[in-house]
């Protein structure tokens, strides 16, 4: 990719980061590969230093790689000092989480509202801050009025908005090759500054929306449910399948093959978690009742109870298979990240059910190849395994909770050596039914009819 920002033998532009996570990470890093001088802001000390010493602090495969990439070119710091970052340049993009409120079902804006105060108290001259965190609706407006009390005489701050859209574990792929740009402006000049600092980008070929702020705002709240609602949609599929016999995989292929439906998002299974979706949707409802158009979103209320359905329906087939009672009884649980490729485990369904089991007196090991750590530190009464084998020994019951490709490829042959009870719950119908059967294992899945000898087993081509 070609940068627009180095050319000339003139200085490279100047960004700064506020908010070092995932996004803010990701983002400064990739900034910095596109040649921009780049300034990533936190007010977490050991994040700042981590990062500094070219380490990041969470599992995203590609980034550290990147980092070292950035770092050799000299064009990216990391600080706690908002003194050096309102004075570094003047496009400052906002990255800080907006996490659900520990309350209610509202985002919980603090961390914003404190990154935009410390930044625009300390600007002087001409200054665009673009928002990227996912917020309700309305925030930016209150956030530009906040500058402007908080900002000295000297200081013109405009505030824009530009969502970002990236996957954990596509991180860098999404921020350098996205699907589309969003840039949520009130001037010209907003926008021009927006497409001269993503230029790089745009000149790939990558659509460019421009819209009023709100509409920026709305569009990531808007998208998340879509695929939250997507997501549930073949999960209450997958309740009915379970009613009647029918099998939600080929049923989930038959519909994905439809062009107007489409076969992404539509993968049954355990449901989604992570620190987007559950609190997104959450979120939107909390504001669109603020705004009294609350039964437009009522929907999501269902979206989530579909998926949260999904965890207690995987902890009664693991029970059924031990005989009913899972008090005492060993579960080898498969994955703790909400999903593959990740070391997150914020409202992973995978350990929420071992989180179930264990209240049900199982006595339950965790294994997950890269969330250990994080998922000991949540729940620290559970057992962890370091590996595969060690999880299984002695398991009454094999359930797999999250997609890794270590457990996919896993053989029922070399599991039950490992030790396994050759019993097997697939919550997120990725195993081969047919092959575990014919080994000999009593093998049960969300949405899909029990095996039974002379059954025909449902055929689904790849998807
Ligand atoms: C999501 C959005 O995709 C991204 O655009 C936004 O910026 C942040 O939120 P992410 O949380 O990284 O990204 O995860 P994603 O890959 O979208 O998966 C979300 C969850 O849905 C996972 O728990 C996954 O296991 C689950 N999922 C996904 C399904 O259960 N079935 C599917 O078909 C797809």
């Amino acid at each position: 990719m070609s940068t627009s920002n180095e050319n000339d033998g003139a200085a490279p532009q100047r960004i700064t980061v506020v908010g070092t996570g995932y996004l803010g990470a990701t983002h400064a890093i990739c900034m910095a590969i596109l040649g921009y001088d780049v300034l990533g802001v936190d007010v977490d000390p050991g994040k700042v230093d981590r990062l500094a010493r070219g380490d990041v602090p969470f599992f995203e495969p590609g980034l550290p790689e990147k980092l070292a990439e950035a770092q050799a070119t000299g064009r990216i710091r990391f600080t706690t000092d908002f003194d050096e970052a309102a004075d570094f340049g003047e496009v400052h993009f906002i990255c800080v989480g907006t996490p659900q409120k520990p309350d209610s079902y509202a985002a919980d804006l603090r961390y914003v509202q404190s990154a935009v105060r410390e930044l625009a108290s300390r600007i002087h001259g001409d200054a665009l801050i673009v928002g990227k965190s996912t917020v309700p609706v309305g925030t930016a407006a209150d956030l530009a009025e906040l500058a402007d009390e908080v900002s000295p005489e000297d200081a013109r701050i405009e505030v824009a908005w530009n969502p970002e859209f990236l996957r954990e574990g596509f991180a860098v792929d999404d921020t350098l090759h996205p699907d589309r740009l969003v840039f949520g402006v009130a001037s010209e000049q907003a926008e021009a500054t927006l497409r001269d600092v993503f230029s790089p980008i745009v000149d790939e070929g990558v659509p460019v929306l421009v819209t009023d702020i709100p509409t920026a705002e709305l569009v990531k709240v808007a998208a998340n449910s879509f695929l939250a609602t997507k997501i549930s949609y073949i999960n209450a599929m997958a309740e009915v399948c379970e009613a009647t016999g029918a099998d939600v995989d080929s049923l989930s292929a038959a519909l994905g093959l439809d062009d107007r439906i489409g076969s992404r998002f539509l993968k049954p299974g355990l449901g989604f978690g992570g620190g987007c979706l559950p609190k997104d949707i959450r979120a939107f409802r909390a504001r669109a009742e603020e705004l009294g158009v609350g039964d437009a979103v009522a929907f999501l209320a269902e979206v989530d109870a579909i998926n949260i359905r999904r965890r207690t329906r995987t902890v009664d087939l693991i029970r059924e298979l031990v005989g009913g009672d899972l008090a005492g009884k060993r579960v080898a649980a498969l994955g703790a990240a909400f999903k593959p490729n990740s070391d997150d485990v914020r409202d992973a369904p995978a350990l929420d059910v071992a989180r179930l089991l264990y209240l049900e007196g199982a006595h339950v090991t965790v294994y997950d190849p890269e969330a250990n750590s994080n998922a000991h530190r949540a729940y620290p009464d559970l057992d962890y395994a370091d590996s595969l084998e060690e999880a299984v020994v002695d398991a009454d019951v094999v359930a797999l909770l999250t997609e890794w490709s270590e457990f996919r490829e896993a053989s029922p042959a070399s599991l039950e050596e490992a030790g396994a009870h050759p019993r097997m719950v697939d919550a997120r119908d990725v195993l081969d039914q047919e092959a575990y059967v014919a080994a000999g294992w009593e093998f049960r899945a969300l949405g899909r009819p029990a095996p039974q000898a002379g059954r025909v087993a449902a055929r689904v081509p790849a998807h």
